[in-house]
């Protein structure tokens, strides 16, 4: 981990948030290389599960909702962890991740102290609509995006004329007042979820259930992630959601450990029932055959972006022994061998030399690619270092231009993963890097 976040750092993909006021503790912020990775996974989701589904339709919802949604969704009243707090030094711990000593006392991990009794804490983020931080005022930070979806279940039904089984997709911030935050990305306070509540018929929440795991299985596929680390736990009763009749834990060995990095629930009618109770409003559903009206059940895959990022680079990074410019010797190179439509970068474009005449020649093939990829140009340090660099941000293709270019009109395309070089024509690279990025 410690390597994977320094990378981060060095490269450009994830800063400690605030750091030049000191940090702010489990806040961090994507730079220009993770911007681009965390929106090559959202859109690859969005494409995957709305645009190419006739069965799917998205929304973007409120982050602060009406305060009578979180009391219908359950939140307040259940969404807690167990809190213990050491009475010395009154840090705060999660009851369930702290030992119980064969006496029955549960020890301060700081001081060795006898930690008081449990309390429930609730997660919400509390804050004040208004200029008045009056009781009548407060409002909530959502702390998952599926309530849009229900509340706005109606709304999409109206609109766009779908019939069951259809989902409303949503990808967003959510909040959580975590009381211990941490692994890098893993658990923080703001995270984001893309989530999707598909509707459905009682009778079909099996199968429905069934299809959407084997959705969530291709899509970690297609992130590389690695199938033998992945596991699949069926949380027992008591230990699920309060809204949930069916759940399973997407687990996934990080270097912290084997943790939870997506969920999957059968949600019942839980919440649209509770929310035709509490706002008067009929959610029902009329079948257009049969006539008959009733409340669809809900079948909820959720993903955490951060998390798919964490994971995604914890996959791609490689330690290996390349061969250096000198023949026969090697060096150790760090590789990000990301699939390649995840890559933040597609294309570097790197001439030999900062002179004028092959710099505008560079700068030209530059322009030109940028049109269809996401592309680099780099013309400082030696050739060895700038592939070295690419390596680590895990661009797929660097494309040499060399003073041979000049003439033959032609450059040198190296494989990030091979390190292969082939000479290729300026007339034919872009559609052959449209070829290898397909
Ligand atoms: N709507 C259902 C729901 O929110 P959840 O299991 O509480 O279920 C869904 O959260 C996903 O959101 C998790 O599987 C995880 O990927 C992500 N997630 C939850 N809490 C998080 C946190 N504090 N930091 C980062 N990601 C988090």
């Amino acid at each position: 981990m410690e390597k994977i976040v320094s990378l981060c750092k060095r490269r450009g993909f994830i800063f400690p948030g605030s750091e030049i006021y000191g940090g702010l503790a489990n806040s961090w912020d994507y730079g220009p290389l993770g911007v681009e990775l965390k929106n090559n996974i959202k859109q690859e989701w969005w494409k995957r599960f709305v645009h190419q589904r006739t069965d799917v339709v998205g929304i973007d919802s409120a982050l602060i909702m009406n305060p009578k949604v979180w009391e219908a969704s359950g939140h307040l009243s259940n969404f807690s962890d167990p809190l213990v707090e050491c009475p010395k030094d009154h840090q705060r711990f999660r009851a369930d991740q702290i030992e119980i000593t064969d006496n029955g006392f549960q020890l301060c991990p700081s001081c060795g102290e006898i930690l008081g009794p449990e309390k429930q804490f609730n997660l919400m983020f509390k804050t004040f609509i208004g200029p008045s931080e009056e009781q009548a005022n407060i409002a909530y930070f959502r702390p998952e995006t599926a309530q849009g979806m229900f509340v706005d279940f109606k709304n999409v039904l109206e609109t766009t004329r779908k019939r069951l089984p259809f989902g409303i997709a949503q990808i967003g911030k959510s909040f959580r007042n975590e009381i211990t935050p941490g692994n890098f990305i893993f658990r923080t306070r703001e995270f984001e979820q893309m989530e999707i509540e598909y509707f459905i018929a009682e009778k079909d929440w099996k199968a429905y259930f069934e299809h959407w795991l084997d959705e969530m299985k291709r899509w970690l596929k297609d992130l590389g992630i690695a199938e033998e680390k992945l596991h699949y736990d069926d949380i027992p009763e008591g230990e699920r959601a309060h809204y949930s009749q069916r759940t399973v834990d997407i687990e996934y060995d990080f270097p912290f450990g084997k943790k939870e990095l997506y969920g999957l629930a059968y949600r019942t009618d839980f919440d649209l029932k509770n929310h035709m109770e509490k706002s008067g409003e009929d959610l029902r559903y009329t079948d257009p055959e049969s006539g008959e009206e009733f409340l669809p059940h809900v079948i909820e895959p959720t993903w955490g972006v951060d998390r798919s990022v964490l994971a995604a680079l914890v996959e791609a990074y490689h330690e290996e022994e390349a061969p250096t410019a000198e023949k026969g010797e090697t060096e150790a190179r760090v590789v990000l061998k990301f699939p390649k439509w995840l890559a933040p970068v597609k294309v570097a474009i790197l001439p030999l030399s900062k002179k004028e005449n092959l710099s505008s020649f560079a700068k030209e093939i530059h322009r030109d690619l940028v049109q269809e990829f996401v592309c680099e140009y780099d013309e400082t340090q030696s050739i060895g270092k700038r592939y070295r660099r690419q390596d680590e941000i895990g661009t797929p293709y660097c494309v040499t231009v060399d003073f041979e270019s000049l003439e033959d009109k032609a450059v040198t395309v190296r494989d990030r993963d091979t390190m292969q070089q082939e000479r290729i024509a300026i007339a034919e690279l872009k559609a052959y890097l449209r070829e290898k990025l397909s």
